[in-house]
């Protein structure tokens, strides 16, 4: 009987390189990097790169490389980046063409091979993508949550911290709706250490930092020509750890809505607790009027992506 987790990672890119990494530091298991045929080589020079790394930090997990589904049979967790990132210029949403089809692809697998692992979704756009993912596989909803809100929330946070010139540590806020331009940092709930970041932070400068937030994402794809992977990676594992750990954290993250908040068949970033049998439950917490006109927005942008899902 195999004792250790084994955890799958579809996609060997920017993202699974650096998930392999921490999964394997933070000795949650062994770890499977997955990629396309043309790039199982690639995948498995990664893995070995890893590998031998441990032997330096002082890791014992296997980490291998793979173009084979077989392989990924057993897994517990599957964290999903599959597909092509922004380029300069491109929103998210721009990604749906090329990486709907790459999704059913890896859903129709997942469903095959691993139909007990808690998946995590990180490709974009994330929330039609983690829609898409549930459709195919039919999986329950607690099985199956998207990746953005922590990242969202992390960016946030920091920039709260730079301005107030106070440690992240002490910044407590979440960023809630679609992984979009129209995302909701929830400003009422925004506290440094339990003091309202309103009353550290003047308005004008918590407006700008929204904004900031809000095209976080594609700051970095400007300055770097491709998508942001450190910072992503952390934060799926943060899910994946609190999944595996049963360790109920309440983080934001986007889940299957049937009434939550007023939406239905939608996925969209919400607080959760995450624990042993994945998101165990979605924490409806009283929102300012503003906050609720804001989810409405975003929510109407990731339907509008969820359709063109449905039509394709
Ligand atoms: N099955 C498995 N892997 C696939 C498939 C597939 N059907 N199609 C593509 N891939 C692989 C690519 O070969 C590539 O190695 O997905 C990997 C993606 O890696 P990168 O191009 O480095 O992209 P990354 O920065 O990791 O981002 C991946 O996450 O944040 C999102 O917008 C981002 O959608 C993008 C995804």
């Amino acid at each position: 009987m195999p004792t250790r987790k084994k955890i799958g990672l579809i996609g060997a890119g920017n993202i699974g390189g650096e998930l392999a990494r921490l999964c394997a530091n933070k000795e949650l298991g062994d770890v499977w990097l997955f990629d396309i045929a043309a790039k199982e080589n690639f995948a498995k020079g990664k893995a070995l790169d890893l590998e031998q790394n441990g032997s330096v930090l002082g890791y014992d997990a296997n980490i291998r490389g793979t173009s084979n589904w077989a392989d990924l049979e057993g897994s517990d967790v599957l964290i999903i980046t599959a597909g092509i990132p922004r380029k300069p210029g491109q929103s998210r949403d721009d990604l749906v063409a090329t990486n709907l089809p790459i999704i059913r692809d890896v859903a129709q697998n997942a469903k095959k091979h691993c139909p007990n692992a808690f998946a995590i979704v990180i490709s974009n756009p994330l929330d039609a993508m983690v829609y898409e993912y549930k459709r195919v596989t039919g999986c329950p909803k607690g099985m199956v949550a998207g990746m953005a809100g922590v990242l969202d929330s992390a960016r946030f946070q920091l920039f709260l911290s730079r301005e107030a010139n106070v440690s992240v540590k002490d910044v407590r806020a979440m960023v809630l709706g679609g992984h979009g331009d129209d995302m909701v940092p929830v400003l009422s709930m925004t506290t440094i250490n339990g003091v309202p970041a309103t009353t550290m932070i003047a308005k004008d400068k918590l407006s700008a930092i929204v904004e900031r937030t809000r095209k976080g994402g594609g700051e970095i794809v400007n300055l770097m020509g491709t998508s942001a992977y450190y910072a992503p990676a952390t934060s799926a594992v943060a899910m994946a750890e609190a999944f595996l750990h049963d360790q109920k954290r309440l983080l934001a993250c986007a889940a299957y809505l049937e009434g939550e908040f007023g939406y239905s068949d939608l996925f969209m970033g919400v607080p959760c607790i995450i624990g042993g049998k994945g998101v165990e439950k979605i924490v409806e917490i009283p929102l300012t009027d503003e906050e609720k006109g804001m989810l409405k927005k975003s929510a109407a942008s990731v339907q509008a992506v969820v359709d063109i899902c449905k039509k394709g």
